[in-house]
């Protein structure tokens, strides 16, 4: 009895990641090198660095892979890449990479949308059906979709502008917090998830953003702006210069998290109300999914928990390490699509691709 097996590889941003799993949902294999130190360093992704580290590291991680898997690059049933959206260097080392492999290895390729991959996690880890809403809030992601089928989605909502934790990055990087004892090592997110606690939220008065749209979308630079006017406000008052930590730093990060999570709340009980109203979703037991960085975030979590609980929705949520990006579910998206027949190529033979 053979199970269908599919390597995924993903290099859309900074991580250079690969797994190997079945059409059970077993994860045979999986490796993952992450560059974010490096960006962090540099105060951003730079792409052509992250294009060269890709290169130094995707050899050694699909390798890796592969041998923890135990199997033979031949059992393969298909490879499955992600080819869109993200940096172009970057998605370019993986294409060219896995168009090399599947001419070698005479495997079927398939193409995966990244955002269809992060949607789909769930159904690796919970036996959840079609439909189900789900929101993804990372950096570089924020979105809102109801998903229909494998690769059936209804766009609901999305940022205007930039992603929520790319916003998080800004404000953590202005308050400085990377020189903060306790936050030296953390994403921007974290640093201010972690500061918070020791934080007023309320010192600020701040209006969640779009308060009168009629839509799901989403806004999160007049948030960024605001904040970074009560910052410099602050280092005024407290005599403190720019790049120093300021005594209200923990004020600040409660205040922008709150404000971030009642966004997110907000628009997602709309999305839900209007699935329910044009009867998209079930009345009882929809089911909605949390994923991407920002939703390691409890305190956002909880938002989302009570706006679950008041529509009769169960909230779900991958575990950490499958809500931020990996080859698992670049590898999990290409086992859907052959089990559902999408988008499966079977002769790229000859197609090369070289990125500049
Ligand atoms: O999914 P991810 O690893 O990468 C992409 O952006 O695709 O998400 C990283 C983002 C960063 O912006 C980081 O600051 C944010 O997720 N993040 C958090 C937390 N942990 C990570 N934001 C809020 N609270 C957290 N605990
Ligand atoms: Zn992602």
């Amino acid at each position: 009895f053979l199970h269908k097996l599919v390597l995924g590889i993903e290099t859309s941003c900074d991580d250079t990641a690969a797994a190997v799993v079945d059409d059970t949902g077993n994860v045979l294999g999986e490796a993952i090198h992450s560059q974010t130190e490096v960006h962090l360093k540099a105060g951003g992704i730079i792409p052509p660095v992250a294009q060269q580290l890709h290169k130094e590291n995707i050899q050694r991680i699909v390798e890796d892979a592969l041998s923890a898997s135990r199997i033979s690059p031949s059992e393969l049933s298909a490879v499955a890449t992600t080819i869109k959206p993200g940096l172009a260097l970057s998605l370019g080392v993986g294409l060219s990479f896995s168009l090399q492999l599947v001419n070698q290895l005479k495997k079927p390729f398939i193409p995966i949308h990244h955002m269809e991959a992060h949607a789909l996690t769930i159904r690796l880890t919970h036996k959840v059906e079609f439909p189900f809403i789900v929101l993804l809030i990372s950096g570089g992601h924020c979105l809102l979709a109801l998903v229909q089928g494998v690769s059936d989605f209804l766009l609901l909502g999305k940022s205007l502008d930039i992603a929520p934790g790319d916003m998080l990055d800004k404000v953590a990087r202005r308050l400085s917090l990377i020189k903060h004892p306790e936050c030296s090592t953390m994403s921007g997110g974290r640093a201010i998830e972690h500061l918070a606690k020791q934080g007023n939220r309320w010192l600020f008065d701040i209006n969640p953003p779009m308060q009168n749209a009629k839509n799901c979308d989403f806004s999160f630079t007049g948030l960024q702006h605001i904040t970074d006017k009560i910052i410099m406000q602050k280092e005024r008052e407290e005599g403190v210069e720019k790049g120093q930590i300021l005594s209200s730093a923990a004020d600040i990060a409660a205040a922008v998290q709150h404000i971030t999570a009642c966004h997110l709340a907000k628009r997602t009980h709309r999305a839900i109300l209007f699935c329910k109203q044009k009867n998209l979703l079930s009345q009882t037991n929809a089911v909605l999914v949390v994923s991407g960085g920002v939703a390691s975030n409890l305190y956002i979590r909880r938002a989302l928990e009570i706006v679950a609980n008041a529509t009769q929705c169960t909230l779900l949520c991958p575990p950490p390490r499958l809500c931020t990006d990996n080859g698992i579910m670049i590898a999990w998206n290409g086992i859907e699509r052959l089990r559902a027949g999408l988008g499966i190529l079977h002769d790229v033979e000859g197609i090369r691709y070289e990125p500049k």
